[in-house]
């Protein structure tokens, strides 16, 4: 009977008293005299299963014993039960064949290794245990996300990888282009003369799917996108990556407190469906990444999330005990030991912060009565700082065009996107939630590099 280790596991009655068939790899080999022990992994589930191989029921015995670590395998046996050792069963052999050899320096042998050396083999990593739990529970959290979503109706979008505007306002493209960059074509201003590149205009990586998702939440109502964004940021931190996913609703109709009603149902979403879906990886992340992991993840599902203005943001800041490198100040941006601060030892729990001042945010914002802040809030958690950004957008031209001018955003590049306000605009918000983030936030991982299957970040693009 061909089966998997995931099948044995979730049922292994159904297996006893037959002979089982199974593909997979050799995670460790611990020959003795007259039998030994293969640590077997078939990729379908967390755990391995144990393979004992004796002497007598094997003809190549020998070269059973020499099967080195990472070899591609096939194996026929009878599950075992073992109610006194340590794991439940054992699978006894009764033929193994090697059908994939591994050559002597394998760089993932049965030993610790440190993540840092993991990321130099990234394209070998996801067979130890941390990266086996990480890369099934990111696959799993996007299934999440989309019955979230999709439960609800909202429409999922792609939205174009390649753009001609700066969704952001922030300037941190990367160039898309196919001119050749030994001899740049110039115009008469003796500028690059995008005229004769591939689109005939210059164009970059998105750096957010938000403006696309925003005509169509005007058509659909409920929308979202979830893709690659691309940030050419040249921040070295634990979360900064240059290409990440993201996770873009946009809600027509909707305010800036009914989007974070969303923000917190979704998160809580996730949470849920994840921790019921894999509770061998997170018992493992919570034994050997984050210990208290699981409660934590509890804790929050229980409580609601903080809701507090920047101003009040700030003053909380300016009154803590704690004596912070960058002095808090009204006006200025909430460092990351700021974050910090308000969600692991002021409130303990997830804090979204609303009412931004405009200056520090951008150009798409809808602009508050006081015509200092915006309608933007963050969504700030424990351990991975800024989880969520959004913002009720900013349905009226006169305002947006007003902004614009302010803060030297070209309309010609957004055109489209001021029609929006022309042709049925109405009040409508959305955030993006960066994937990578979650998924920290999820195993307790502390760099983004160890989330991401194989991680862009300034100065490197291996793999
Ligand atoms: O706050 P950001 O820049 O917001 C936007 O892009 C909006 N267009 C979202 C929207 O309203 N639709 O990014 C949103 C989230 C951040 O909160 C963070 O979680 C993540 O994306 N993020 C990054 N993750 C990894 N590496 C980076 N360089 C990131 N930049 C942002
Ligand atoms: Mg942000």
């Amino acid at each position: 009977m061909k089966t998997t280790i995931k099948n044995i596991y979730r049922d292994p009655d159904q297996h006893l008293e037959k002979t089982l068939h199974l593909y997979g790899w050799v995670r460790n080999n611990r020959a003795q005299k007259e039998f030994g022990f293969i640590n077997f992994h078939d990729g379908t589930f967390f755990e391995p299963i144990q393979v004992v191989y004796e002497e007598q029921a094997l003809s190549n015995f020998k070269d059973v014993q020499k099967i080195r670590v990472g070899c591609a395998i096939e194996i026929n046996g009878e599950l075992v039960l073992t109610p006194k050792a340590k794991q439940p069963f054992e699978i006894k052999a009764t033929h193994i064949k090697v059908l994939g050899d591994s050559a002597e320096d394998y760089p993932i042998q049965p030993k610790r290794h440190s993540r840092e050396f993991l990321r130099e083999v990234a394209h070998l990593r996801t067979r130890t245990n941390l990266f086996h739990a990480v890369f099934r529970l990111r696959s799993v959290a996007a299934h999440a996300i989309h019955d979230f979503f999709q439960t609800q109706g909202y429409v999922y979008i792609h939205a174009p990888i390649i753009t001609g505007n700066d969704g952001e306002g922030a300037g941190q493209m990367f160039t898309v282009t196919t001119l050749p960059l030994e001899n740049i074509p110039l115009d008469d201003q003796r500028s690059v003369d995008y005229k004769q590149d591939f689109f005939g205009r210059k164009t970059n990586l998105t750096v957010t799917g938000q403006l696309e998702a925003e005509a169509f939440a005007l058509s659909f109502r409920n929308v979202y996108t979830f893709g690659p964004t691309f940030r050419a940021e040249n921040s070295n931190t634990q979360r900064h990556a240059s290409e990440f996913w993201m996770i873009e609703p946009e809600m027509a109709f909707c305010d800036l407190e009914q989007n974070m009603d969303i923000a917190e149902a979704m998160v809580k979403h996730i949470i849920q469906y994840v921790v019921k879906a894999l509770p061998e990886e997170m018992a493992f992340f919570d034994k050997y990444v984050e210990p208290g992991l699981i409660n934590k993840l509890d804790q929050v599902m229980k409580e609601s999330f903080a809701r507090i203005t920047y101003q009040e943001a700030i003053e909380i800041l300016l009154a803590a005990p704690t004596k912070f490198e960058n002095t808090p100040k009204h006006g200025g941006d909430i460092a990351t030991e700021h974050e910090r601060y308000l969600t692991e030892a002021h409130f303990k729990r997830p804090v979204f912060v609303k009412d931004w001042p405009k200056d520090i945010k951008a150009f798409y914002m809808r602009m508050n009565d006081d015509q200092q802040t915006v309608a933007a809030m963050d969504l700030l958690v424990p351990g991975s700082g800024e989880l969520i950004g959004g913002s009720q957008r900013e349905e009226r031209l006169d305002q947006l065009k007003r902004r614009m001018k302010e803060m030297n955003i070209p309309e010609k590049d957004f055109w489209w996107y001021m029609e929006l306000r022309k042709y049925g605009g109405c009040v409508h918000s959305g955030f993006g939630l960066g994937f990578e983030r979650m998924i920290m936030y999820l195993t307790g991982v502390e760099n983004i590099r160890d989330v991401i299957p194989f991680p862009r970040t300034p100065k490197n693009c291996e793999f």
